[in-house]
């Protein structure tokens, strides 16, 4: 059986994916950080259904306590095949004139520092013994170009962990690092709670049926691509996803 550790597992696209790959009979590890209770509820429920899956606590910004969850699933003889970067704090929408230094830091340490010492833990502990490892991250199609307006920080920190990621393979793919970087469209999550309802609906109004895409169909591409890793390779794999005509 192989396993999979999700950041963010415990809300919107990282549940959605934990709940894809966990139906795939893949290990779930569900990483949370405030969402010990959700976690451990999205646990119990794939319990029920007969899969096997954890909640694992992975607090971006605490190196240190990241490290003794990992250290806590080596000893109990776990090994990790996939790692899903879907944590983010939620992005505070302003214009690129009022975008504060506070917020490049907030989305900056998950988005990047906190995943980038993962995904070096998760390297040197798991994937680098099994000579293997593939590794998929969360981006945003407000990352296009040109970028979405006002979400400065954003869109800086999700182009900063495409690079991270860019950089990883270049030096690690010739050992079996393998990479997928996903761009949905907006998805109905609690990240959304953030944006004011009338920004919502003149977006989802240009949207085919007017719908944003679902946290299931989201999950469902990114859980095919779990299964379906791509070739080892210094590029990444690139999976956008829209909504459906
Ligand atoms: N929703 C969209 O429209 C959309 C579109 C494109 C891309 N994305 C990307 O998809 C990913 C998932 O977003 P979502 O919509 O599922 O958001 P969400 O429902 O708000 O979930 C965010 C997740 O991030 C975790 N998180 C936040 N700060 C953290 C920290 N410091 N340490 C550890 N975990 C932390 C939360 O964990 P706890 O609740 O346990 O604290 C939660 O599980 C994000 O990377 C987002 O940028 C979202």
């Amino acid at each position: 059986m192989k396993t999979v550790l999700i950041t963010g597992g415990s809300s919107g696209i990282g549940q959605a994916v934990a709940l894809q790959a966990s139906q795939k009979g893949w290990h779930v590890l569900v990483g949370y950080d405030q969402g010990q209770e959700r976690a451990q509820r999205i646990v119990d429920a794939f319990h029920t259904a007969g899969g096997k899956a954890d909640a694992v606590h992975l607090p971006l910004k605490d190196p240190a306590r990241m490290d003794q969850s990992l250290s806590l699933l080596s000893t109990s003889g776990r090994t990790i095949h996939a790692l899903v970067l879907s944590a983010s704090p939620r992005p505070v929408l302003a214009s690129f004139l009022k975008t504060k230094s506070e917020e490049f830091l907030d989305q900056f340490i998950v988005n990047v520092v906190g995943h980038h010492h993962l995904l070096m833990e998760v390297w040197k502990r798991f994937f680098r013994n099994q000579g293997e490892g593939h590794v998929i991250a969360l981006l945003s199609a407000a990352v296009g170009a040109p970028p979405w307006p006002h979400m400065t920080a954003y869109v800086t920190a999700k182009r900063a962990l495409q690079g991270m990621i860019e950089c990883a393979l270049s030096e690690l793919s010739g050992n079996g690092l393998r990479a997928t970087l996903v761009s949905p469209d907006y998805t109905e999550t609690p990240m959304l709670l953030n944006v004011e309802p009338r920004i919502l609906e003149a977006a989802r109004a240009k949207r085919p049926a007017g719908k944003f895409l679902s946290p299931k169909e989201v999950g469902a591409a990114i859980a095919h691509h779990l299964e379906n890793p791509p070739s080892p390779g210094v590029s990444p794999e690139w999976l956008t996803i829209e909504p459906s005509r």
